[in-house]
C-alpha cells in the first residue's frame, strides 16, 4: 500500500517542518514539499495537523499470567488499542517463572504475540540464576534480537530478583552489550509491610500504597543504580513514580552515570486519593505497583520529564477486569496489580504536557517515541519521520477533543484510569508499516500483521560506555 500524507507539519524530536510524507511498501520514501502521490496511493489530508513518528510504548504486559490470573488484554486487542491511540510499537516483557528456561519462556511469548497487529519487541526478565540463564541470555542477544533484560526487585516469593541475581545478570548484560532494566521496589520491605498491615486489620485497597511507600522505591532504585555503577553498566529504571527514585537518577546522571528513567502517564496525572474510594471496584482498579502517589510527587515527575532526567513515557499496560480484581476483596495483597492506558498515553500527554506548555511538540515526540527507539536500539528505523524509516506514523489533530471512557475505548478492560478526562489533541490517522490502520475513529487492522523486531546490542548511543568499558573492565563476580 502507498500513502501520501499531504499538507501537514512534520514533527520530529529535533525539528518541525512543513512537508508532505510519502510512504511506499512500509517505508517512508520521501519527506518534502509538494510531493507527487505514488501510484495508487491513498492521500491523507493533514492540513492543520502534525505528522509524527508513531508512539512507542516501551512497557506493556499483554496477556501476562500474573498473581493467579491472566491480564485481559492480549496481543491482538492490546496492539489494536495502541494503534487507535497513535502507538505503533510496543515493547512487552517475557517473564519466565523461576526455574523456567529463558528460551522456553521467550518462545511461549513469541507464540502469544503472533496475533499482534503492530510491531513489537521484548525485554526478557531474569527471575532466577544459574549457568543456563547465563547461557540463555547470550542466545537471546545473539540469536533473538533481545537487548534489554528486566529485573523485578519486588514480588517476593514469585519473580523477585535479589542482589545476587542483579549482580550476576547485570554483569552478563555488560558482557553482551545489553541494557538491564529494573522494577525498583524493595520486595522484602513490601512483604513485611503487607503482613503488618494485614495483621492490623487493614485489608482493603488503601493498604496497597501504605505497603509500598516512596522510600521502598527510592531504596531499590538507588541500590540498582549503585550496583550498575559498580559494574559499569548503563541501567534503565521503569515506572519511576516518586521523588525518591527520581532523586537517585538525577544524582547518578549528574555524576556521569548512564541512567535512564521511564515515567507512566498514570503516575504523572493520578494521585493516591483513588485508594480511598469507598467503592472497592474503583480503588482496586487503581491497584498497581508502584502505586499512585501524593500530588507533590507528580509535580516532581513532570519536572523530571521536562528537564530530561526522565526520558521515556510508558503505560505499564496490564489490565484486569473487576471480577479479576475481586480476587483481593478481603486481602489487598491478592488484588492483581496493574492498570491500562496504551490507547490513551499520547493524547493524555499531549493534553497535559504540550497544551499546558510543559513540553514542546518536539519534546513530546522525544518522550513518546524517539528516546525509547534510541535507548532500545530501534532508531532510526523507529522514532523518526525520515526517508528509510518505517512508515509508522501518527497524524495528530491538535483541535480535536474527546472524553475518555471505558464505554468507548478499544482496550479490553472494563475500567479506564482516565475515565471522564476530556483531552484536546488526538490522532486522526495512524499508519503502521505503511498501512492506514486507523482513520477518523475507524480501526482497520489485520490480525498477525505485527512483526517481531530484532534489536541489536550496543546502541550507538552507548559508544561512550563502550569506550569506558574497554578502559576499565568490570570487577569480577562469581556466577
Ligand atoms: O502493577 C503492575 N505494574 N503490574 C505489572 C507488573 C509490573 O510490576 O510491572
Ligand atoms: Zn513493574
Ligand atoms: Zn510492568
Amino acid at each position: 500500500m502507498s500513502v501520501l500524507i499531504r499538507g501537514g507539519t512534520v514533527v520530529n524530536a529535533d525539528q518541525s517542518i512543513r512537508a508532505d510524507v510519502s510512504c511506499v511498501d512500509g517505508q517512508i520514501v520521501e519527506v518534502g514539499p509538494d510531493l507527487e502521490a505514488p501510484s495508487g496511493a491513498e492521500v491523507v489530508d493533514a492540513d492543520g495537523q502534525y505528522v509524527m513518528p508513531g508512539g512507542i510504548d516501551p512497557h506493556t504486559h499483554m496477556q501476562l499470567p500474573f498473581m493467579g490470573t491472566v491480564a485481559s488484554e492480549d496481543f491482538y486487542t492490546g496492539t489494536a488499542a495502541g494503534l487507535a491511540g497513535g502507538t505503533t510499537c510496543i515493547i512487552d516483557f517475557v517473564i519466565p517463572n523461576p526455574q523456567q528456561p529463558l528460551i522456553e519462556a521467550f518462545q511461549q511469548w513469541r507464540e502469544w504475540s503472533e496475533k499482534a497487529v503492530s510491531d513489537y519487541a521484548f525485554h526478557v526478565a531474569v527471575t532466577w540464576w544459574d549457568e543456563t540463564v547465563h547461557a540463555d541470555m547470550g542466545t537471546l542477544v545473539h540469536e533473538h534480537g533481545v537487548n534489554s533484560f528486566k529485573h523485578f526487585m519486588a514480588y517476593k516469593g514469585a519473580i523477585m530478583a535479589d542482589d545476587e541475581i542483579l549482580v550476576n545478570s547485570f554483569t552478563r548484560a555488560w558482557e553482551l552489550g545489553a541494557i538491564p532494566t529494573v522494577h525498583a521496589e524493595n520486595g522484602e520491605l513490601v512483604w513485611q509491610l503487607q503482613r503488618k498491615l494485614m495483621g492490623m486489620g487493614i485489608t482493603g485497597p488503601e493498604g496497597h500504597p501504605q505497603s509500598r511507600p516512596p522510600e521502598v522505591e527510592g531504596e531499590a532504585a538507588n541500590r540498582a543504580i549503585r550496583i550498575a555503577q559498580a559494574l559499569k553498566t548503563p541501567i534503565y529504571i521503569v515506572h519511576v513514580s516518586c521523588k525518591d527514585s527520581l532523586e537517585s537518577i538525577i544524582r547518578a546522571r549528574n555524576e556521569g552515570q548512564r541512567v535512564f528513567g521511564e515515567v507512566l502517564t498514570g503516575h504523572l496525572l493520578i494521585d493516591d486519593s483513588v485508594y480511598l474510594d469507598p467503592d472497592f471496584e474503583v480503588a482496586a482498579a487503581h491497584v498497581m505497583s508502584p502505586p499512585f502517589r501524593p500530588k507533590d510527587h507528580q509535580e516532581a515527575l513532570w519536572r523530571g520529564l521536562q528537564s530530561g532526567s526522565l526520558q521515556t513515557t510508558a503505560t505499564d499496560h496490564c489490565c484486569f477486569y473487576a471480577e479479576q480484581k475481586a480476587m483481593g476483596k478481603d486481602d489487598f495483597t491478592k488484588i492483581p496489580n496493574g492498570t491500562g492506558g496504551v490507547e490513551n498515553r499520547m493524547e493524555v500527554l499531549w493534553n497535559s504536557g504540550v497544551r499546558t506548555g510543559r513540553l514542546t511538540m518536539n519534546e513530546f515526540v522525544r518522550a513518546t517515541s524517539t528516546s525509547a527507539a534510541q535507548i532500545f536500539n530501534m532508531y532510526p528505523r523507529k522514532g523518526l519521520v525520515a526517508p528509510g524509516s518505517d512508515a509508522d506514523l501518527v497524524v495528530w489533530d491538535p483541535e480535536s477533543s474527546k472524553t475518555i471512557s471505558a464505554k468507548t475505548h478499544h482496550q479490553n478492560v472494563d475500567y479506564n484510569i482516565f475515565e471522564g478526562m476530556t483531552v484536546t489533541g488526538t490522532p486522526s490517522h495512524t499508519i503502521s508499516q505503511g498501512n492506514l490502520v486507523y482513520k477518523q475513529g475507524e480501526l482497520q487492522v489485520e490480525r498477525g500483521a505485527g512483526r517481531y523486531l530484532h534489536r541489536p546490542p550496543f546502541a550507538p548511543y552507548f559508544d561512550a560506555i563502550t569506550k569506558m568499558r574497554a578502559a576499565t573492565p568490570p570487577v569480577s563476580v562469581n556466577r
